[in-house]
């Protein structure tokens, strides 16, 4: 369910219609639907409320304060990964005490500044890391809550191997049997309270089946603790669900629930969920211009003003994000999202950016409508690990974001300029 629909041939974000943001802001743009964004929350909240969970939207997916302010209202709290993450948080006006806080690589300084918030959690991944906390929290008079993460050796084979964390040999949490060894050393810390166990699989995880193979073998575990006399409070399921890059490809927020809240309801532990990309991957569009279009050999090329540098999923997972014209042909129906359909009178081409290197494309052999300079197209499913991955390689200045809600269009980060390009080397 999102609001980018096609009315009288062309592309609208709820009431705005794509070539009306292109002339206001320019492209490229990052175009966040309001209504598509509590949607997706609110479907994922409605979908688990059986287990009345804490729902931490994952900020790394996407960080705009405007957007973490407008989830913040709407009741959501929020899964961190460093200090950067959690001032951004804060700058929303959220309260801290809803947040999760992740991460291999915590330095005291991120430690420090998330103890002085007083967040909820911190999900450890490791034995120094919660030497270290507890050494913090101690010296700041503090106590403090932490989950271990615990790595339960699942995948899913259809998530990239950059992406998939649940692995054995990966360097996020610490494997199964060491994890009752770690409860063993730790329980009993002064400044931090130990009672809560965490688990993220990758990202996206295509089924619901990875969770449940991984969830048994967590409450295997924590049934064990208890056993031993741990006290266990709390379980943190991660994040990893799904998005619909083509139609109807994932599992629905409803899909994942009807196979995992049968297997934690009356265990009397409180659930948190890590959800990132199904809220907001088609929460946005990436629009873009084309600059010019040429053919190199077989090849037909695109080449837009957007790049790499904007959007680099493509060239990084290889990502499928589906791309198409904002205004249709006379009489043209208006697209499926689906990369493989035919398209009336189609071209075969690779739509491209300006960056210098041949890894810099945005899709590759897509059917699409001929097109000329000046055209705008549509990259959908932008909104998770878009903008926030991007960056000013080539010298170029980052996209705005704009948030629709409605009728209204409102900048929620300008457009780079040259001179925030380079600012931080001439105020040294
Ligand atoms: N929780 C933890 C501990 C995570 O590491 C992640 C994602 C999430 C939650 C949220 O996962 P989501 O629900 O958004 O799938 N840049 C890659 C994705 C990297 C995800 C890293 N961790 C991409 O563009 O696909």
């Amino acid at each position: 369910m999102d609001y980018f629909e096609y009315k009288n041939a062309l592309l609208h974000c709820e009431g705005v219609s794509a070539g009306d943001i292109a002339d206001q802001v320019g492209t490229p743009v990052y175009v966040y639907s309001a209504a598509t964004l509590l949607g997706h929350y609110t479907a994922f909240a409605e979908a688990f409320a059986a287990l009345e969970p804490v729902i931490c939207f994952s900020v790394k997916s996407l960080a705009n304060v405007h957007i973490l302010k407008l989830l913040g209202r709407a009741g959501c709290s929020f899964d961190i990964v460093s200090g950067g993450e959690l001032a951004r948080v804060r700058t929303a006006g959220v309260d801290c005490s809803r947040i999760a806080f992740a991460g291999v690589a915590k330095t005291d300084r991120e430690i420090r500044e998330a103890i002085d918030a007083g967040i909820m959690l911190f999900n450890v991944e490791c034995e120094a890391e919660f030497e270290n906390l507890s050494r913090l929290a101690g010296e700041a008079g503090a106590q403090v809550r932490a989950a271990l993460r615990v790595n339960p050796d699942v995948y899913d084979p259809q998530t990239h191997r950059y992406t998939a964390t649940g692995k054995k040999e990966t360097k996020f949490g610490v494997d199964l049997d060491r994890a009752e060894a770690f409860f063993e050393a730790y329980s009993r810390d002064q400044h931090v309270r130990l009672d809560a166990v965490h688990i993220h699989l990758g990202s996206p995880i295509y089924s619901p089946d990875p969770y449940v193979r991984a969830i048994r073998k967590i409450l295997e575990l924590i049934e064990h603790l208890r056993t031993s006399g741990y006290e266990i409070t709390t379980f943190d399921i991660g994040g990893g669900f799904a998005a619909d890059y083509e139609q109807a490809q994932a599992p629905t927020a409803g899909d994942y629930a009807a196979q995992i809240v049968p297997l934690l309801e009356g265990k009397d532990l409180k659930i948190i969920l890590e959800p990132g990309r199904q809220i907001a991957a088609n929460a946005a569009i990436l629009l873009t211009r084309v600059v010019y279009t040429k053919q190199g050999g077989e090849k037909n090329f695109v080449i837009v003003d957007a790049a790499m540098t904007d959007l680099i999923r493509p060239s990084v997972y290889g990502a499928e994000h589906f791309i198409y014209p904002v205004s249709l042909r006379d009489g043209a129906p208006a697209p499926q999202r689906r990369i493989d359909l035919a398209v009336d009178g189609g071209v075969k081409v690779d739509v491209v950016g300006g960056v210098c290197e041949p890894a810099d494309f945005l899709g590759r052999d897509r059917l699409l409508p001929p097109l000329g300079r000046g055209d705008l197209l549509a990259i959908f499913s932008a909104g998770a690990y878009g903008f926030v991955m991007s960056s000013q390689y080539n010298a170029r200045p980052r996209a705005p974001e704009v948030l629709i809600e409605g009728d209204t269009l409102k900048v929620i980060r300008r457009r780079e300029t040259y001179e925030d390009l380079f600012a931080p080397e001439l105020d040294v």
